[in-house]
Formats: C-alpha cells, sequence, structure tokens
C-alpha cells in the first residue's frame, strides 16, 4: 500500500517520511503544491524527498486554482473570520488536500497523510477536504500518534533512520505563507501582550519605513472579481502578486489578532496580507454604489457565515457552496473601479465609479432636483414614525 504526504521539505515532514514507512509499512508519495509560498522553497525537493526514503516527489503548481476558485470567492463573499482574518492559511488547506486527493488516484494510494498538529485548525482543513471528495481514503496524522516531542526529538529520530536533517535553519516562528498572505505563530508572540519585532515581517515594510510619497492603485473589478491594476488586465494569480508588492511596499495589511481555533483554544497570531488588503478595501467601496441598503445587509450578516465554514475547514459543504451561489447573483452588477490611495500602511479611497451605480446626483444632491419633492418626506415621517407615536401616546395616556 502507499500513502501520499503532504510534504515541504521541512523537519517536521521529513521525519514523518520514515515514520510511516516504519509505522505502516506502505510507500510514501511526497506531494507538494505550489500555493507561492515562494522562491526556493521548491529547488532540490524531489532530492530531498528521496533521500528521506520516498519513492516519488509529485509537484503541482496550484496558484491559479486557488486564487480564482478559493481566494476571489471569499473575497466576493467579503469573508472575514472574526473581525480581522482574511483567511489565508484557511483558504490554502482545502485547494491543497484536494489536489492530494487527486494524486492519491493518480498513484494508486489508499491513504493520505499530513503533519499537522492536533492542537490546531489545519488538521480540521485537511481531513474534512478528504472526507467530502474520497471518503475511502485512509487519513494518517502522525502527530497524533507518534512520540516525537520536540525539534531535538525528531533530529535524533532522523539520525537514526538515516534520513538527513534539513539544513534550511528552523525560524523560531510557525509560519505559513502563501500568495494571499503570511501568517505568524508562536514564540514571543504566544503572550498577546508582547508587541511583534519589526524584524519577523517579511511581505511588507513597517508603515514607518514606507515612502514619504502616497501611491495611487486603481483596481478594475467584474462582477466581484478583480480583473486588471491600472488599467492593466491580468491572471488571478499575477494580480493578487502585483497587488502585494505594491501594498507590501506601503506597510498595507498587517493584522494583529487572537482568535478562537475551532478546537476550543485562543491563539495569537500576525497576518500580512498587503495585496488582500487592497483589494477588500476596493470590492467593499464598490458595493456602495451597487447594492441597496437591504441587500448589503443581508450580505454582511452572510459573510460572517461563509468565514466561519471557510475557517472551520467546510469549504466543500453544500452550506458553502449554496452561499457561494447566493454571492455570485448578488455581485452581478458590481463592475467599475476604484482608485485608492496607499501611503504608509493605510488604504484610503480617492474615487469610485460604476456603470451600474445607484447613486444618482439628480437625487442626491443639495442642488434641488426633479425627481425626489421635499414635501413627500412629512407624510413618510409621519407613518415611518407611527409605532413611536402610538407608544408615547399610551404613556402619556392620551
Ligand atoms: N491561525 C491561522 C488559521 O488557522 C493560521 C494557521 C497557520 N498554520 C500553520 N500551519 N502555520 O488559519
Ligand atoms: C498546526 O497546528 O498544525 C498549525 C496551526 C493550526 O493548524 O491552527
Amino acid at each position: 500500500n502507499k500513502v501520499v504526504l503532504a510534504y515541504s521539505g521541512g523537519l517536521d515532514t521529513s521525519v514523518i517520511v520514515p515514520w510511516l514507512r516504519e509505522n505502516y509499512s506502505c510507500e510514501v508519495v511526497c506531494f507538494t503544491a505550489d500555493v507561492g509560498q515562494g522562491e526556493g522553497e521548491l529547488v532540490g525537493l524531489e532530492q530531498k524527498a528521496k533521500a528521506s526514503g520516498a519513492c516519488q516527489l509529485v509537484v503541482k503548481d496550484l496558484q491559479e486554482e486557488f486564487v480564482r476558485d478559493f481566494i476571489f470567492p471569499c473575497l466576493r463573499a467579503g469573508a472575514i473570520y472574526e473581525r480581522k482574518y482574511l483567511l489565508g492559511t484557511s483558504m490554502a488547506r482545502p485547494v491543497i488536500a484536494k489536489a492530494m486527493v487527486d494524486v492519491a488516484k493518480e498513484v494508486g494510494a489508499d491513504a493520505v497523510a499530513h503533519g499537522c498538529t492536533g492542537k490546531g485548525n489545519d488538521q480540521v482543513r485537511f481531513e474534512l477536504t478528504f472526507f467530502a471528495l474520497n471518503p475511502e481514503l485512509n487519513v494518517v496524522a502522525p502527530w497524533r500518534e507518534w512520540d516525537i516531542t520536540g525539534r531535538e526529538d525528531a533530529i535524533e529520530y532522523a539520525k537514526k533512520h538515516n534520513v538527513p536533517v534539513p539544513v534550511t535553519k528552523k525560524s523560531i516562528y510557525s509560519r505559513d505563507r502563501n500568495l494571499w498572505h503570511l501568517s505568524h505563530e508562536g514564540d514571543i508572540l504566544e503572550d498577546p501582550a508582547n508587541e511583534p519585532k519589526e524584524d519577523m515581517y517579511m511581505m511588507s515594510t513597517s508603515p514607518e519605513a514606507a515612502p514619504e510619497k502616497p501611491e495611487y492603485v486603481e483596481i478594475g473589478i467584474v462582477s466581484g472579481l478583480p480583473v486588471s491594476v491600472n488599467g492593466e488586465k491580468l491572471s488571478p494569480a499575477s494580480l493578487l502578486s502585483k497587488l502585494n508588492k505594491i501594498g507590501g511596499k506601503h506597510g498595507i495589511g498587517r493584522i494583529d489578532m487572537v482568535e478562537n481555533r475551532l478546537v476550543g483554544m485562543k491563539s495569537r497570531g500576525v497576518y500580512e496580507t498587503p495585496g488582500g488588503t487592497i483589494l477588500f478595501t476596493a470590492a467593499r467601496e464598490l458595493e456602495s454604489l451597487t447594492l441597496d441598503r437591504e441587500t448589503m445587509q443581508i450580505k454582511d450578516s452572510l459573510a460572517l457565515r461563509y468565514a466561519e465554514l471557510v475557517y472551520a475547514g467546510r469549504w466543500f459543504d453544500p452550506l458553502r457552496e449554496s452561499m457561494d451561489a447566493f454571492m455570485t447573483k448578488i455581485t452581478e452588477t458590481t463592475t467599475g473601479s476604484v482608485r485608492l490611495k496607499l501611503y504608509k500602511g493605510s488604504v484610503s479611497v480617492a474615487s469610485r465609479t460604476s456603470p451600474n451605480s445607484l447613486y444618482r446626483e439628480d437625487i442626491s444632491s443639495f442642488e434641488s432636483g426633479q425627481i425626489y419633492d421635499q414635501a413627500d418626506a412629512a407624510g413618510f415621517i409621519r407613518l415611518y414614525g407611527l409605532p413611536m407615536r402610538v407608544r408615547a401616546m399610551l404613556g402619556k395616556g392620551i
């Protein structure tokens, strides 16, 4: 039998390879998804995997699929978890796990394995995706089974099994990077009272060190999805990379929060989401022209639930898919362009335009107008306020 392992080439996954062979006497196919974790992560990986004892390494470039089919729907929905988190890791797990299910089929594997700890959200996201897409696959989560507890333990295990210990120097933080974001957890961040050190950040310069001159950027949006930057049409992944560079340069999108994990504990994380922050600002701004009051309220309330589902690993749940159908319909007319001003960590709106704008200057202007008759307001207010008058009359015995 054969198992497909979600593999990064770091110490943990390198140790999992011999561990799986020893404990499950199976062949190990390593799988690495390219979701934009960055240059360098993929070089020499095949050799490394084989040195650990894998029979094969499969690499798939999922960047466009990740942005188009996972990130953009969350953006269109306006999905934000617990007021702050733009779901970078949460969206990446289902696209990786989906590819693992495909690879398992291609190589004839009957099991899949991942290196997530038993304390986090990621294990849930991987496994719910496996369940949804192929309930027959066996799932192995070594962290929940083995007695390797720390880094020293892992190195010893590697040495005992003649597995070269990865030379990549281990960062003190637990990080997860992809095209949308970079997350930092652990070490000094574990005390919520500690301010992050400046040298921790990797995708953004500090607002203090950002350029003294503001930069304008124009985002073109069609039906709730971004299509262009400064008039240039770009594929989803290249559009996002471009905005990451621009936003990172101006210190945009740093988020520091304490969040509630699905497994019940609180955890402190710091996120860098430069391009994503620009896109969220643009999409939301355009909706102020294209959605009416009640529509926006319903959309916002569903966005909260949508984010919960994504955070909890329920991407392939019909509930999320149905909400997505709603989001697609409701944003059909959200087309237009938003010009933003980036300056030392802030994104402000300079202009918004849409061919489907519900805003009418001839109605809203202080300079009179034909369609709106001010005399109509008197009757409207009398009826709108009727319940208030009735209650007050009761109180006064009228
Ligand atoms: N707390 C975030 C989330 O649950 C980030 C998790 C980062 N994962 C990691 N393996 N470092 O989405
Ligand atoms: C992990 O525990 O594997 C990373 C953190 C998380 O999944 O929330």
